[in-house]
């Protein structure tokens, strides 16, 4: 049987941070006011001249240095996007190119801030049939180029950057099992209205606007759930998890669903406080970060999780 298993994990944050600090002169807020409601100190902009693309190569780049690979071993590209460099090509064909090869497949997957668990597990359905050995999986977001920094109920939650990890071939599961889901019935709770097909030209809709406290409920109900169905469809009990890596939204529904799982947050890893939300670059983001400073290690069971615009929602339980 074909499984697909972690090689390499990578990620890349533009230099330029913004302060909670600094959003206190462009909109009424306060620092105290966003660490309290959403534990983010701080996050990254990409600069003008950086696009989506430019954030992936870079993440791309060390996922590979860390598989031992080259770009050329790679046999699928798929990038979780709700920035594209443009409408298209997709920025997976984007990145391909500045990767220097071609040939191989290469797609767009848009779910939001579920984007890179839809993407997980799109890659773990083509490496099971037995088709690519080495796949390319990003997560990449340039969000600071749809958000309204007049608009002090979302602006603050938003982050730019790029994550990346290298599936390789195996014969044991890394990735054991993906979840995915959508109801799209809620999707003007949490959305960018402006589209290319739709009639007439108003640049206010091209910004992000969300219900918070709606979305906020939705979110720790369904990512509730999410994580009995992952549990039980592998009939595994919440102690034998080393890990929690969650999409960084917010810290309070971080620590739902840390409860929900008996977790001491030790056992969590948060970069929400220094990434803010980045959608789909945020949980590679968070996985690197804790594969490079040694607390996730060859062996460890991790359960990955993310719930956002759609909505979507989805899980992964991950031997790495
Ligand atoms: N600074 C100061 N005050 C503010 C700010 C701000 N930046 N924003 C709102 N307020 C005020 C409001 O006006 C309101 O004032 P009022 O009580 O006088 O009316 C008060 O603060 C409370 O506002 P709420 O919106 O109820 O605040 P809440 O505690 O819900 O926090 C937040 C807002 C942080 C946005 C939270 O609702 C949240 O994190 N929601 C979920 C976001 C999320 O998970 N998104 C999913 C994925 S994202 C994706 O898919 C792209």
């Amino acid at each position: 049987m074909n499984h697909a298993r972690i090689a390499g994990t990578g990620s890349y944050l533009p230099e330029r941070i913004l302060t909670n600090e600094e959003l206190e002169s462009m909109v009424e807020t306060s620092d105290a006011w966003i660490r309290e409601r959403t534990g983010i100190r701080e996050r990254h902009i990409a600069a003008e001249e950086e696009l989506t693309s430019d954030l992936a190569l870079q993440a791309s780049q060390r996922a590979l240095d860390a598989a031992g690979l080259k770009a050329s071993d790679l046999d699928l590209i798929l990038v979780a996007t709700t920035t594209p460099d443009q409408i298209f090509p997709s920025t997976a064909c984007i990145l391909q190119a500045k990767l220097g090869i071609g040939g191989c497949p290469a797609f767009d997957i848009q779910a939001v801030c579920s984007g890179f668990v839809y993407a997980l597990a799109t890659a773990d359905r083509f490496m099971r049939n037995g088709g690519p050995r080495h796949v390319l999986v990003v997560g990449a977001e340039t969000l600071s180029r749809i958000t309204d920094y007049t608009d002090r109920s979302n602006c603050i939650l938003w982050g730019d950057g790029a994550g990346a990890v290298v599936l390789s071939r195996s014969t044991d599961p890394g990735i054991i099992s993906t979840h995915l889901h959508a109801d799209g019935q809620h999707r003007s709770l949490l959305e960018v209205p402006g589209g290319i097909s739709q009639p007439g030209d108003n640049p206010d809709l091209d910004f992000i606007r969300m219900e918070g406290r709606a979305v906020f409920r939705v979110a720790v109900n369904t990512l509730d759930q999410i994580v009995d169905e992952t549990l039980e469809h592998n009939g595994i009990d919440k102690s034998e998890l080393d890990w929690l890596v969650p999409h960084q939204a917010n810290i309070r529904i971080i620590q739902a669903t840390a409860k929900k799982l008996n977790m001491s947050m030790d056992d969590v890893v948060v970069t929400v406080d220094r990434h803010g939300n980045t959608s789909a670059a945020s949980v590679p983001l968070a996985l690197d970060t804790a594969v490079r400073d040694g607390r996730i290690k060859r062996g460890d069971l991790i359960l990955t999780e993310a719930f956002g615009g759609g909505f979507t929602w989805g899980s992964a339980l991950i031997r790495m």
